[in-house]
Order: structure tokens, then C-alpha cells, then sequence
């Protein structure tokens, strides 16, 4: 579970991208962490992760301070970022490789591991090429299958489906809930409705760096009370604040 206590980021001295919030994301629910462009979600992901230090406030995950305890609490994490331009002069298969060494996976279990991620995410053949050639989508599958490697219990994704195709995103989906199944932890940000619609047990809606609404997507529902498309209902919950 992930428990954010009244956090706060200030960039610079004026900029601040997240004001004052508070969220308990529980074991077993995909959680959507919702809201538009600059709205304050890569930086809530960034200081969860322990990469943004956190100015005011606490978030815990699985029991683990991030800030007392980043190297316990990131163990237990797999972190997507929002950008999966990175080791681009690395082989598919030694970006793998990577990642199970820094999280210290047998060479037995990585094996299965990249078999049975490469073949759901059809990369194989894929993985002798260099990053650099991969597509968008490509990359984006490599960091996610580099982040599940070693079975963390927590998944934090940051817009992980912009750029799969029909068919990745689907198992990605598929992935996410047979992992909440299991009891364990999902967040997920996204500024697509219909995804949230389609997987999130709860979502947060963020604007502003503040926390407009959390809840199912019924609830929302009601809240705005609007028979309308759920866009309009969110355009309308942001245009409020
Ligand atoms: N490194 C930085 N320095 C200064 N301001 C920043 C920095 N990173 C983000 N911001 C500002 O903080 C606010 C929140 O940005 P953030 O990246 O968290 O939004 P987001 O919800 O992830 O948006 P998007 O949907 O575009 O990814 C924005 O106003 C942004 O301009
Ligand atoms: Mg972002």
C-alpha cells in the first residue's frame, strides 16, 4: 500500500505543483491518479519514488518511509517513468540484464521472467537490437518489463499505455489486475478517461497540485451529478476548482 500524508513540492521558490495532499492507495486496487497536462502527477510519482525529494509531509509504501528508508522502500517498487528514452546504446537484452542485476535476480528466474514477458509483450525477437531502434511503444515495453523482473509488489506507472498499440496495452491492462488480484498494489497515471473507466478501482483527481476528488468512477458520477460523457464530468470538476 502506498500512504500519502500532506505532501507537498515547491519548484523554485513560487511553483507549486503539489499542494498539501493526502491519499491511501490500498493493497488491491488499481488506482488511477488522474488530471491534465502540469496538473501534478509525475511529481506525486517522483517523490512516491524517492527520485523527487518531498518538501513537506510523508508517503509510505508497505510499511517503508520513502525518505527514512529509499533503499527498502524502492525494493519493493517497480517504477515506470514517464519517459522511456533512456540506455538507448544498450541491447534490449542487456538493458534486461541490467535491471536484474541492480535488483538482484537469479539468473535462473530473469530467464523465465524475459521469456515470459518478451513472448506477452512479443518482443524476442526484439531483444538482440539495440534500444535505439526500437519504436516508442517498443521502448515502452522494454522499461516495463525491466521494472517487473524482479516481482514487485508495488507497481507506480506513469502514463504506461501512451504509445501501445491495441494489443500491448491490453496485456498491460491484463497484468495490472491479475496483480491487484493478488493482493498487491497499482497506480497508475493517465490523463485518458477511458482507460481509468475501463481498470481503475478508485481514482484521485488532480488539478493544480490539489486533490479535487477520490473515489470510484460511480461516485464521481453522482458527485458531479451529470448524465453526460465522463470527459465533460472531469472538465467540468477541474473548471470548478
Ligand atoms: N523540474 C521542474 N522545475 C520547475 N517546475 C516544474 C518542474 N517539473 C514540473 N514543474 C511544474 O510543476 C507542475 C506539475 O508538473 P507535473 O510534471 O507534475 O505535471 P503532470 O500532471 O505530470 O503533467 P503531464 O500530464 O503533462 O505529464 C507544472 O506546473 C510544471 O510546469
Ligand atoms: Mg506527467
Amino acid at each position: 500500500m502506498i500512504q500519502i500524508s500532506n505532501v507537498t513540492k515547491v519548484y523554485g521558490n513560487d511553483i507549486k505543483a503539489v499542494d498539501d495532499i493526502t491519499l491511501s492507495i490500498k493493497d488491491g486496487e488499481i488506482f488511477g491518479f488522474l488530471g491534465p497536462n502540469g496538473a501534478g502527477k509525475t511529481t506525486t510519482i517522483k517523490m512516491i519514488t524517492g527520485i523527487l525529494p518531498i518538501d513537506e509531509g510523508t508517503i509510505v509504501i508497505n510499511d517503508l518511509d520513502i525518505a527514512k528508508k529509499p533503499i527498502e522502500a524502492k525494493r519493493v517498487m517497480g517504477y515506470v517513468s514517464d519517459n522511456p528514452n533512456i540506455f538507448e546504446r544498450l541491447k534490449g537484452i542487456e538493458y534486461l540484464n541490467f535491471m536484474a542485476d541492480i535488483y538482484q535476480v537469479s539468473k535462473e528466474q530473469r530467464k523465465t521472467k524475459i521469456e515470459e514477458l518478451g513472448e506477452q509483450f512479443e518482443m524476442i525477437q526484439a531483444l538482440d537490437d539495440k534500444i535505439q531502434s526500437y519504436s516508442h511503444g517498443m521502448r515502452q515495453k522494454i522499461v516495463v518489463m525491466g521494472v517487473l523482473l524482479h516481482n514487485p509488489d508495488v507497481w507506480i506507472l506513469d502514463e504506461p499505455l501512451t504509445g501501445l498499440d491495441p494489443k500491448s496495452s491490453f496485456v498491460l491492462k491484463e497484468m495490472m489486475k491479475k496483480h491487484a488480484k493478488n493482493n498487491k498494489t497499482v497506480m497508475f497515471s493517465t490523463h485518458v478517461l477511458e482507460v481509468a473507466e475501463k481498470v481503475c478501482d478508485r481514482i484521485a483527481v488532480i488539478n493544480n497540485g490539489k486533490i479535487l476528488f477520490v473515489g470510484t468512477l460511480e461516485e464521481m458520477k453522482k458527485q458531479v451529478s451529470l448524465e453526460s460523457s465522463l470527459e465533460k464530468m472531469f472538465l467540468e470538476m477541474t473548471e470548478n476548482e
